[in-house]
Formats: C-alpha cells, sequence, structure tokens
C-alpha cells in the first residue's frame, strides 16, 4: 500500500493472530456441510448433541490431558480473569465432556452415553501444513461402558463420515496401550531400554524419558527413530484381558470390513488413554507425511483424574476438519440451510427501497434465496452485478412498481420479463427453475 494511502490509525493495523484463519463463502459453507453430514450420520448411530463452552477451568486439562504432554506444556492458550480465575481456551474436547457429563448428572441416565460435538479448538502450536493454532474438530464420545463394541462404532462411524467426502485411502493405525495391571511393567522395560541409549537421544526425549517414557514412542526426531524401531512394544506386555479386548476390537473391525493396520509405535499425546488407541490417516499417493485426518481412543481412568470416585470406562475420537477440508480431490458436501441465490433483487428509487423488505419477506417465505446491493441505485449497476455472481434471475422494483404494486421478474439468460402482481409473486415463484 502506498504511504499516503495507508489508514491514519495510531500505530499498526491490528492483524489476524497467526495460525488463525478468517472462514468465509464456499469455505466456510464446506467446513458447515461436513459438520452437519457427519452429525447427521453420528444421529443415526444413536449419538446425541452436546456443546460445550470454549473456555474451561485451565486444571481440567491439566488433570486430564497429563502435566508432561505438549498440549499442556507448551500449546494451551491461558488466561486469568479479573476475578483470578484460571482458564484456558479448550485444546481437546473429551475432558469437557466429562466434566459436563458429571456436572449434568448423565450417570443417571440409561448408559452409555453416546455425544456427539463440532466446534473450535485452540493449541499454540507451530503454524504449519495441516496444523493451526485454531481448528475445528468433530468428535464423539461413548460414555459408561468398557465394551470393545464401543471402539468399532467410533471408528466405524468415522470411516463412512470420512467416505461421504470421497476420502478412500483410509488407514486406520490401531494399537492397545494396555491398563493399569500391565502398563507399569511396559513402562518400565521401555524406560530400561531407552537408559541404554540415553547418550544418543534427542534433548526432549531425554527428557520424556524423566517425565514421560510411553511419549518416547512419539518422538518424530530423525536422531532417535532407530532406536525406536528397537523399543520395546506395548502390545507384547498387554494383560490377558488387555489382551482379549483388543482382539475383539480387531474382530469387530474385520467383521465391519474395516481395514486396519496395528501400529506398535502409536501411543498418542494424551496422557488419558488407556488399552485401545487409533488414528486414521490418508494416504494419498504423493504424499510422504501423511497427516491423521482423525483420532482417539479409550480413556477409562479419565473420571477418576477429574475427581469421581469410581472408574469410568470410556471411549471416543475426533476428526481433523481443516485436515479433512485440505486433502486432496476431496469431495465438498453442501450445507443444507445455505442455498445459492436463485434471485438477484434490484431495487430503483426511494420509493422502491422503501417497498423491498415487503418483497423479501414474500421472497424469505417462499424459501427463494435472495443476492441483492444495498448501496447501488442504477439499473445497469445491479444487473451487471446479478451477472457477474451468476444468479438466474432478477427482480426487478422501480418507481412504477412500487406505486402499483407489481414487480418485474427477469430471467438472466434469456433476457425475458414479465410483470407480476406483489399479492401473487409467490405463486409465481413456484414455477422457477
Ligand atoms: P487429537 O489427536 O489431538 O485428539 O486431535 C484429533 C484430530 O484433530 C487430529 O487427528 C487432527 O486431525 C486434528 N488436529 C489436532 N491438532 C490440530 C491442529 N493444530 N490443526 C489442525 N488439526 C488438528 C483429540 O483431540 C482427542 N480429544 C480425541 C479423542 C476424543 N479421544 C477420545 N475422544
Amino acid at each position: 500500500m502506498p504511504s499516503n494511502t495507508k489508514p491514519k490509525t495510531k500505530g499498526e493495523t491490528p492483524k489476524i493472530p497467526r495460525g488463525m484463519r478468517d472462514l468465509m463463502g464456499d469455505t466456510f459453507y464446506a467446513y458447515q456441510g461436513l459438520a452437519e453430514r457427519a452429525a447427521e450420520i453420528a444421529l443415526y448411530y444413536g449419538f446425541t448433541a452436546i456443546e460445550t463452552p470454549m473456555l474451561e477451568a485451565e486444571s481440567l486439562f491439566t488433570r486430564a490431558i497429563g502435566e508432561a504432554t505438549d498440549i499442556v506444556d507448551k500449546e494451551m492458550y491461558t488466561l486469568k480473569t479479573r476475578g483470578g480465575d484460571r482458564l484456558a481456551l479448550r485444546p481437546e474436547g473429551t475432558a469437557p465432556v466429562m466434566r459436563a457429563y458429571f456436572d449434568n448428572g448423565l450417570q443417571t441416565q440409561p448408559q452409555p452415553v453416546m455425544l456427539y460435538y463440532s466446534g473450535p479448538f485452540f493449541r499454540h502450536d507451530s503454524p504449519q501444513r495441516g496444523r493451526y493454532r485454531q481448528f475445528y474438530q468433530f468428535g464423539l464420545e461413548i460414555i459408561g461402558t468398557g465394551k470393545s463394541i464401543a471402539e468399532a462404532m467410533i471408528i466405524k462411524t468415522f470411516t463412512l463420515i470420512l467416505g461421504e467426502v470421497g476420502l478412500d485411502n483410509l488407514h486406520v493405525e490401531i494399537n492397545s496401550i494396555g491398563d493399569k495391571e500391565c502398563r507399569p511393567a511396559y513402562r518400565r522395560e521401555l524406560a530400561a531400554y531407552y537408559r541404554k541409549h540415553h547418550k544418543n537421544l534427542c534433548a526432549d526425549c531425554r527428557e520424556r524419558l524423566k517425565t514421560n517414557p510411553l511419549r518416547l514412542l512419539d518422538c518424530k526426531n530423525p536422531a532417535c527413530q532407530q532406536i525406536k524401531q528397537g523399543a520395546p512394544t506395548p502390545v507384547s506386555y498387554l494383560c490377558a484381558a488387555c489382551k482379549k479386548h483388543f482382539k475383539e476390537v480387531l474382530e469387530y473391525l474385520e467383521t465391519m470390513g474395516v481395514t486396519y493396520e496395528i501400529n506398535h509405535q502409536l501411543v498418542r499425546g494424551l496422557d488419558y488413554y488407556s488399552r485401545t488407541v487409533f488414528e486414521i490417516v490418508d494416504r494419498a499417493p504423493g504424499e510422504d507425511t501423511p497427516l491423521a485426518l482423525a483420532g482417539g481412543g479409550r480413556y477409562d481412568y479419565l473420571a477418576r483424574a477429574l475427581g469421581s470416585r469410581k472408574d469410568l470406562p470410556a471411549v471416543g475420537g475426533a476428526i481433523g476438519l481443516d485436515r479433512v477440508l485440505s486433502a486432496p480431490g476431496i469431495k465438498t458436501i453442501n450445507p443444507r440451510l445455505i442455498k445459492k441465490p436463485k434471485i438477484f433483487f434490484i431495487q430503483l428509487s426511494f420509493e422502491a427501497k422503501l417497498h423491498s423488505f415487503e418483497v423479501i419477506e414474500i421472497l424469505r417465505r417462499a424459501r427463494v434465496p435472495i443476492a441483492q446491493s444495498l448501496s447501488k441505485d442504477s439499473l445497469s449497476a445491479q444487473l451487471g452485478m446479478a451477472e457477474r455472481l451468476g444468479v438466474p434471475y432478477a427482480l426487478i422494483l422501480g418507481q412504477k412498481e412500487a406505486l402499483e404494486g407489481t414487480v418485474i421478474l427477469r430471467n438472466m439468460s434469456t433476457r425475458s420479463q414479465d410483470t407480476i402482481k406483489i399479492d401473487h409473486l409467490a405463486e409465481n415463484l413456484k414455477n422457477l427453475k
């Protein structure tokens, strides 16, 4: 911008924060369409909606996700209110849903409780491909059952949703990280193995070894990959009950025709998981570093971590809507509510503008979406806009028409025009193609 046209403000014009985007037009509708279709599928599978606030107590996440995790240590947006409360912008949805389950007495309802949600989440991550600081998830949670069919239900529903946008290179990666019976022994073995390789580990892994050894398997640093390949795997340490549970989950997936791969190094970045963890990855041809489109798992101990006196078995997952919508070659879904304008409403003269609300209301009741320009006064300027927008019809209300109680309907491609009584407008609109 040349310096003489700069707005005269004190200091710099405020900019959108890094890693955040404005969603508009087709992009906005693509998000809305996908979230709507996902909700519809979830409803047919017996889930009901929940919406939790975007701000929660910071301690909800530190207790649920775990202190030595990237999300809590580095990525949470936190703030202190004027009253002195410490709040966080939600980095994920599972802990809030579990809080809401107790706050709203959902334990008194028939179990399990099956919930779906969608909306924005916030992580102060470094922005890069498929990684935003405000991103959108569609999540499912089944709370109150330890049965393996619940995992299968979540994964199957996700593959159906992803199938709706034509994603067919999907890989379900799955693993079991055991429960409180078998995980401690595995964690000890893993730490012992990594201690032997201490001097070759990256700085982050040295830290993980002290604070959260399971996260060692999450390391993406090239220096640690060979060590990781030789590490003991959680599956070989599963107790009999965990082994049986994992086998059942896999059997369900096979029966439902969901192809999967066991990824022995999948542990996921949140501490609340037990037993099953999974990610759904799109491996489009030519993509070398596939991004997880969805992730989740079982979290049988989360309720207790949040203060419940009993464990409450639960499982869930979330789809990253931004990643789905940026996957190459996806089919976008139009939302149900938003329709492309069928009519460009042209108002000529002050007299016409006075009557315009009456006409627009007739159109709304007839469910005919319109586009219009409130500021333009000339016919040619408004017809030009209608043409640019590719709207098939124009409805012209001039001074003469306003006084006579009529409007002119113009077919934009044939340029033929009809004068219609405003009282008969609704019936005439029924015949529009
Ligand atoms: P998550 O794996 O952290 O799990 O996130 C789920 C999905 O959200 C990811 O697979 C990814 O597609 C998307 N996602 C995560 N971070 C970003 C980001 N910075 N930018 C864009 N997309 C992102 C959870 O959040 C768990 N609450 C899932 C869950 C529900 N587990 C049990 N129930």
